[in-house]
């Protein structure tokens, strides 16, 4: 790790201005107050800037599929950044982009063979949704403008994802907004499913709630149903055997695009490249960003069925007229397309999508090993993906699981929390010892919480 000495860290630290800079999704005056700032990252390891080495249980934040810093990876950046710093995508664009978007599809379930390519997961959600309509329009289906979502589903911050998601930390500051919008009932049962090891038993029936909104909307008003196949940003829900088969069945009974959000599944995280091969299903979009370039340069996408594409292309008017009238100024951003292109070739050398699948059973074993810790009244897991869920504080939500990320941190390990369930999601380069280390430093927390 190239790491700075203890003086470097303390001049560092010392000379910031922490005031100008409104962080993201963060107690901000809380974080000034007693800042955690990451000032290295090597593997599976930050350095935090009072010296210590941290284990990053998380990924960065679902993102770091193949670790810190890999020499390819950064190399990539360095050499694109040398040969080409910025070309507009608009009428022109950079041959790294066309590569990039090869190597996607590639990787993506059969038939689905175009990308799109966005700066993050909210403009990848936002775009998806826009190509729904859009798609309906060109059909001659025009009625078709309602969108719907999944109650506790994330898709990123733009109005687009905060619409059809249903959290309501994310809705209830903002009024209007999409109108067309409605909601499936979420998939989480702990009655019936807690400490079950795979998907749920129960549940596919809860994919009829959309035959609920067909009779309601009818048909011909619907353009898609946006979910998450795990639903990540609200404690690591795992769809029920059968739901998203079934899902599948109802969109296709009635002519409604099935888009499956993948922005934290996409890239092995569930032990294949998507979880629609995962769970066998495959939607008409995925919506992917974060491990795409394993988060060194921002990106996203929207990966679409060859259907979807050249109807846009035989309806799109003369040759000359632009098909889709949208994108923005990074899409296909050379550097964002190099590490891309670095990063999807990385996790094929190191078979590091296999390597999910052959580390899950372990993960899995150690997780369900947290059953009857002190507050856990559920614990779910798929691939490199776990969710511990705590009983929440009388009258506090949340605080139990947040106070937990704070311990874990002063002993040298990165978890998230999300609501009251604690998420873990490490890079897949992780080894078995250091998945002892985070499933332990969890045990020794869970006894010490209030
Ligand atoms: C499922 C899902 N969709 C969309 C997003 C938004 O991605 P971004 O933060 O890159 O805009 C996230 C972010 O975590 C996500 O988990």
């Amino acid at each position: 790790m190239n790491m700075p000495d203890e003086k470097a860290l303390r001049q560092l630290h010392e000379g910031l201005n922490l005031q100008p800079l409104w962080i993201p999704f963060t107690a901000n005056r809380q974080f000034k107050a007693a800042p955690r700032l990451l000032v290295s990252a090597k593997d599976m390891y930050y350095q935090t800037h009072d010296g210590r080495r941290l284990l990053d249980g998380i990924a960065g934040l679902w993102a770091v599929n193949a670790g810190h810093c890999r020499p390819k990876i950064v190399e990539a950046i360095k050499k694109q950044a040398e040969t080409i710093d910025y070309a507009t995508g608009f009428q022109l664009h950079n041959p790294t982009a066309f590569q990039a978007a090869e190597k996607v599809v590639d990787l993506a379930p059969e038939g689905m063979d175009h990308v799109f390519f966005t700066n993050s997961g909210s403009e990848a959600v936002d775009t998806a949704l826009k190509i729904a309509l859009a798609y309906h329009r060109a059909r001659g289906e025009g009625t078709r403008r309602m969108l719907i979502g999944r109650e506790r589903g994330y898709h990123g911050v733009g109005f687009g994802g905060i619409s059809v998601g249903g959290m309501v930390g994310n809705r209830k500051t903002f009024g209007n907004m999409l109108g067309s919008v409605d909601h499936l009932r979420h998939t989480h049962d702990p009655a019936r499913n807690s400490f079950t090891r795979g998907l749920p038993e129960h549940g596919a029936e809860f994919a009829d709630d959309l035959e609920r909104l067909v009779a309601l909307h009818d048909a011909s008003n619907i353009a898609a149903v946006i979910v998450e196949p795990v639903a990540g940003s609200t404690g690591v829900l795992l769809p029920p055997k059968g739901y998203l088969q079934r899902l599948r069945g109802i969109c296709d009974k009635y002519g409604i695009l099935l888009i499956f959000d993948e922005v934290i599944t996409g890239f092995g995280r569930t032990g294949k490249a998507f979880a629609a091969q995962t769970f066998g299903v495959t939607p008409d979009m995925i919506t992917c960003a974060k491990a795409l370039t394993n988060a060194a340069v921002p990106m996203g996408g929207v990966i679409v069925k060859k259907g979807i594409y050249d109807t846009f292309m035989e309806k799109g008017g003369p040759e000359s007229a632009i098909e889709f009238f949208h994108g923005y100024t990074y899409s296909g951003h050379p550097l964002a397309s190099a590490a891309a292109c670095a990063s999807l070739d990385l996790f094929k050398e190191e078979k590091l999508f296999e390597r999910v699948a052959e580390l899950a059973p372990y993960w899995e074993e150690c997780a369900h090993a947290l059953k009857g810790s002190p507050h856990v009244i559920d614990i779910r897991t798929i691939g490199l993906v776990a969710g511990i869920e705590l009983q929440p504080m009388a009258d506090k939500p949340g605080a139990r699981a947040f106070e937990a990320f704070m311990r874990a941190y002063q002993k040298n390990v990165l978890i998230r929390t999300t609501g009251d369930t604690i998420a873990l999601s490490p890079s897949f380069i992780i080894d078995k010892k250091q998945i002892d280390e985070i499933f332990g430093v969890v045990r020794d927390v869970l006894k010490t919480l209030p």
